[in-house]
């Protein structure tokens, strides 16, 4: 079993990166076959996007930017699970992390990581930590991955009581066991994730904007190509959805598409 891990700390081998070695301490209590990988953000030649667009619009092996983004992406594929992590900056994610998550944007359109479980890991000073565990583990989640595991710490930076100090270890140990035991029994099983309410509404939604979208595009491309936008596809992967939450997205989408102008289709291939 591969785990990565990818760091957004501009500090490398800080506070966020000790947390996921005693994740990584806990994972190997438990299964010592596991395999480690760290990827530092801070060191891997990943440049911030320009916003051309072209990975949106014909692919991304016409990004202009060349430097190590495929490389990451195999290293994502090729790995059975990744643990993202990142401390809170200005109460957001570092702008490492940020950037690394704008190259990938792409795969929110073309999502590849249905297979593999997820885990995010935030460290903070004090305040932060809900709001960025939330928008790291949606991003991720735009790109397929099932994120099963969160952990959130504290980090204080000024000396406090000793007593709050033991209490906060204490805690903090506990947090890191349970939320890493999680995490490795998630990457064990092999059940098929059942789709809530906002991942069906996301796929109908997606659905109707590309199979509507100029067929030379690569959304439109990928989305035909996995079989995604046939009538009969209700979701990334074969799975049995619930009624009502089929009903009740069927006619969100609905509402959406009215309301939103149609492209212009060209299907000139
Ligand atoms: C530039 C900067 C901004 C920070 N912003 C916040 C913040 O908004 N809220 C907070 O509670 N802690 C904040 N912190 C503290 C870090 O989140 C905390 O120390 C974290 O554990 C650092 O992780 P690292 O050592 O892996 O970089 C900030 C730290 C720095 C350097």
């Amino acid at each position: 079993m591969k785990i990565l891990t990818i760091i957004g700390s501009p500090k490398g081998k800080g506070n966020t990166y000790d947390t996921a070695l005693k994740v990584e301490t806990t994972l190997k209590k438990i299964n010592d076959k596991i395999e480690f990988e760290y990827l530092y953000l801070k060191d891997v030649n990943l440049l911030p996007c320009k916003g051309c667009f072209q990975c949106f619009l014909k692919g991304e092996q016409f990004c202009p930017l060349k430097d190590d983004r495929e490389l990451i992406e195999r290293k994502m594929v090729e790995a059975d699970g990744v643990i993202f992590a990142t401390p809170v900056y200005a109460y957001n994610l570092t702008w490492l992390m940020k950037s690394f998550i704008d190259r990938f944007a792409y795969v929110c359109h073309r999502p590849r990581f249905h297979n593999k479980k997820a885990m995010v890991i935030v460290t903070t000073g004090a305040v932060g930590l809900d709001f960025v565990l939330f928008n790291l583990a949606q991003a991720v989640g735009t790109w397929g991955y099932s994120v099963v595991s969160k952990l959130g710490v504290m980090y204080p930076p000024e000396k406090i009581l000793e007593e709050q100090e033991r209490k906060l270890r204490k805690k903090t140990e506990k947090n890191i066991k349970k939320a890493a035991t999680k995490f490795y029994f998630a990457l064990k099983e092999n059940k098929v994730k059942k789709p809530n309410f906002l991942n069906v509404l996301a796929f109908r939604l997606q659905k109707d904007a590309f199979s509507r979208k100029d067929q030379n595009l690569a959304d439109y491309k990928y989305w035909k190509g996995k079989g995604w936008i046939e009538k009969e596809t209700k979701f990334y992967y074969s799975v049995k959805i619930n009624i009502i939450i089929r009903v009740i997205t069927s006619i969100i989408a609905k509402i959406v598409i009215a309301k939103n102008p149609k492209p212009e289709i060209n299907t000139n291939n």
